[in-house]
């Protein structure tokens, strides 16, 4: 083709794309999914009455203008097939379709589950040997997110015998699922659940996919949040624009940790630029939990357009410093004490990028701190972070 032809075609999309008032389609994912999902609350308990009191509150909470768009059901949802290998639902979920309506219809998303294997984790219908079937049966009911769970598959993984055929038979399915999806002309953002194994943030994104667990399941409890999260460091350069590692759902308001463990958890996320799915009951949550998950300051950071997600810059014994590249050319800097008490964490942003002076922002008070020589120390509580924006001073930018 040559350039002049490149032009006027480009040229007569851009006439067509206005003429039907459609832009060119923004990239699946541009920033991390931000949602909710039902199994870390109700697992097993999860129905369509459920489903519609969480998008109820997801608007009357003020989390869908914070940000937050996926309704996302887990497992449990799947009844038997058909003659026809048509899938349905369970009794729980009488018809998909006017549930996918009602969540679209307050200006949310709606996201379903599956699994590669014959099962998924929970023992329902999984999709192997219906992919393309199942694709199109999502995509008719209006799903737009799917999270494919390895389970089953796992068994006759093992069953090869050897590494490798186990993971071409891994790679296999979860392409099969990612060219379906990608058939049926609809927007479906693509969740690999295979909890990290076989590196996958090295191939995730070839089979299609739009995010990837790295980890097993999280839990409410922060030792666990804690593994979990901070072992995330070394990833950063896997994760881009449209394609995310996922260090697992949040546990934000479900109990088991204190408001301090939970905004440690919620800054960890923003700095890892991970998916941030509210794992909790909407409905009854308290106004801590709502004020901790709408956070405005911290959602900007996971996120930041640039899509650069961010890493340990330095640990010392339980005191670690994490940062990440900011589009505007700042930071966000987290300062963590993962002790059992009250700990002094310093950091100096030359050890960020950021040489001379700067300007600072603790974000979740949203108050400006002073950091004179470009040198900042903070008395870190228990399990606790001290989550900072920070910028060049001579850049005519609000940190
Ligand atoms: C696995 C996943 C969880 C959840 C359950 C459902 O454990 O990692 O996130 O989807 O299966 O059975």
């Amino acid at each position: 083709m040559t350039p002049r032809i490149a032009a006027a075609l480009a040229g007569a999309f851009a006439m067509v794309a206005a003429a039907s008032g459609h832009a060119a389609p923004a990239r699946l994912a541009a920033t991390p999914p931000m949602g909710w999902n039902s199994w870390n609350h109700f697992a097993g308990k999860i129905d369509d009455a459920g489903v519609r009191a969480q998008a109820d509150a997801m608007v009357a909470s003020g989390m869908r203008d914070a940000g937050y768009t996926y309704v996302n059901i887990d497992d449990t949802w799947q009844g038997a097939r058909d003659a026809k290998g048509e899938v349905h639902p369970n009794a729980r979920f009488p018809d998909m379709k006017p549930l996918a309506d009602y969540v679209h219809a307050k200006g949310l998303k709606i996201g379903i589950y599956s699994s590669p294997g014959p099962k998924t984790c929970a023992g329902f219908e999984g999709s192997q040997g219906h992919e393309a079937q199942d694709a199109k049966t999502y995509a008719a009911w209006g799903m737009d997110y799917l999270k494919y769970d390895l389970c089953s598959l796992g068994t006759a993984m093992i069953a090869t015998g050897s590494l490798d055929k186990a993971q071409v038979l891994e790679l296999a399915a979860y392409q099969k699922m990612g060219a379906a999806l990608a058939a049926t002309g609809r927007p479906i953002v693509y969740s690999l659940c295979q909890y990290g194994v076989a590196q996958v943030w090295r191939w995730g994104g070839s089979v299609g996919g739009n995010l990837w667990r790295t980890t097993g399941d999280i839990e409410d409890r922060f030792p666990r949040m804690a593994a979990i999260g901070f072992g995330q460091a070394g990833l950063s350069r896997f994760a881009k624009p449209g394609q995310w590692n996922d260090p697992d759902m949040l546990e934000i308001g479900n109990g088991g940790m204190n408001a301090v463990e939970y905004r440690t958890h919620m800054s960890l996320w923003a700095l890892l630029a991970a998916p941030l799915l509210a794992g909790n009951d909407l409905s009854t949550m308290t106004s801590e939990t709502a004020a901790i998950l709408t956070h405005r300051g911290v959602i900007a950071i996971d996120q930041d357009p640039a899509g650069r997600q961010g890493d340990r810059v330095r640990a010392e014994g339980p005191l670690e410093i994490w940062a990440r590249p900011l589009a505007d050319g700042g930071r966000a800097v987290g300062l963590f004490n993962l002790s059992d008490v009250p700990a002094k964490v310093a950091v100096d942003f030359a050890e960020v990028g950021l040489k001379g002076a700067v300007k600072a922002r603790d974000v979740w008070t949203g108050q400006p701190v002073s950091a004179p020589r470009g040198r900042y120390e903070a008395l870190v509580a228990p399990h606790g972070v001290v989550l900072l924006r920070v910028a060049p001073a001579k850049a005519d930018r609000r940190p």
